[in-house]
């Protein structure tokens, strides 16, 4: 199981320095060797998380990156700085980022690319409004979103798939259980059907995830993880949705 959390733009080093002292005192020494923490932080904090996670299994991931490779762009942040800090992770393609910088498809590719040749993994986020899943286009939206994926240039890059629900992001609403396996078969076979990857791709499953409906969602056999966003800022509530 994979546990993200996106702390979008908040927090400080004072609940960073929290946080991983729980993960380390009261996560890791209960869960599986193969689980797989990872806190996505602002850019800000990312070198200095990445020295207090050495030597524990405590991966470190950024949010966004430029879609330049460097230059004159000021208040930019490349992936290659990213990945110069010591953070392994990358997320792409967050519906707050497509809603509030329009973020598409043309662009995503830029920055997809670049985080290919930083070596930064990358958690592709896709997910349809409220609206489109009314009028039942979200696979559709969902398959537009994918489509910058099935591009040959992204056949090595390490990557997996978070699906959130724009609808359920920071709601409390949560799309039936047997929807969201359902979505996450639909966007496994997707990208095995359009690419030549031989291996299944993870999805995580984000949008109000909580210690109350964390273990219904983590048994959905199409669930490989979550990414979390607000309950993932109080260190109880992210060490019962890890537990
Ligand atoms: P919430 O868990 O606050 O709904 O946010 C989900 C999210 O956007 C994670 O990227």
């Amino acid at each position: 199981m994979i546990y993200a959390a996106n702390w979008k733009m908040n927090g400080n080093t004072r609940l960073i320095n929290h946080m991983l002292s729980e993960i380390k005192l009261e996560v890791i020494p209960y869960i599986s060797k193969s689980s797989e923490i990872i806190l996505c932080l602002p850019s800000i904090f990312l070198g200095g998380a990445v020295i207090s996670c050495k030597n524990t299994p405590i991966q470190v991931g950024a949010q966004d990156c430029s879609s330049h490779k460097d230059g004159a762009y000021t208040g930019e942040i490349s992936a290659a700085m990213i990945s110069d800090v010591g953070s392994e992770w990358l997320i792409l393609g967050h519906s707050e980022r497509r809603q509030y910088h329009k973020e598409n498809n043309p662009l995503l590719y830029e920055k997809l690319l670049l985080a290919q040749a930083a070596g930064l993994k990358v958690i592709f986020c896709v997910g349809e409004t409220y609206e489109q899943y009314l009028n039942g286009t979200a696979k559709e939206i969902l398959v537009e979103q994918l489509s910058v994926l099935f591009d040959p240039s992204f056949i090595n890059l390490n990557f997996i798939i978070a699906y959130e629900p724009v609808w359920a992001i920071g709601t409390g609403l949560v799309p039936e259980l047997e929807d969201i396996n359902l979505i996450h078969q639909f966007i496994k076979s997707s990208i095995f059907e359009k690419t030549e990857r031989k291996s299944n791709v993870l999805v995580l499953y984000g949008g109000s995830v909580s210690p109350e409906n964390v273990k219904q969602i983590k048994s959905l056999s199409n669930v490989d993880g979550v990414l979390v966003g607000g309950a993932s800022l109080d260190p109880e509530k992210f060490k019962q949705i890890c537990l």
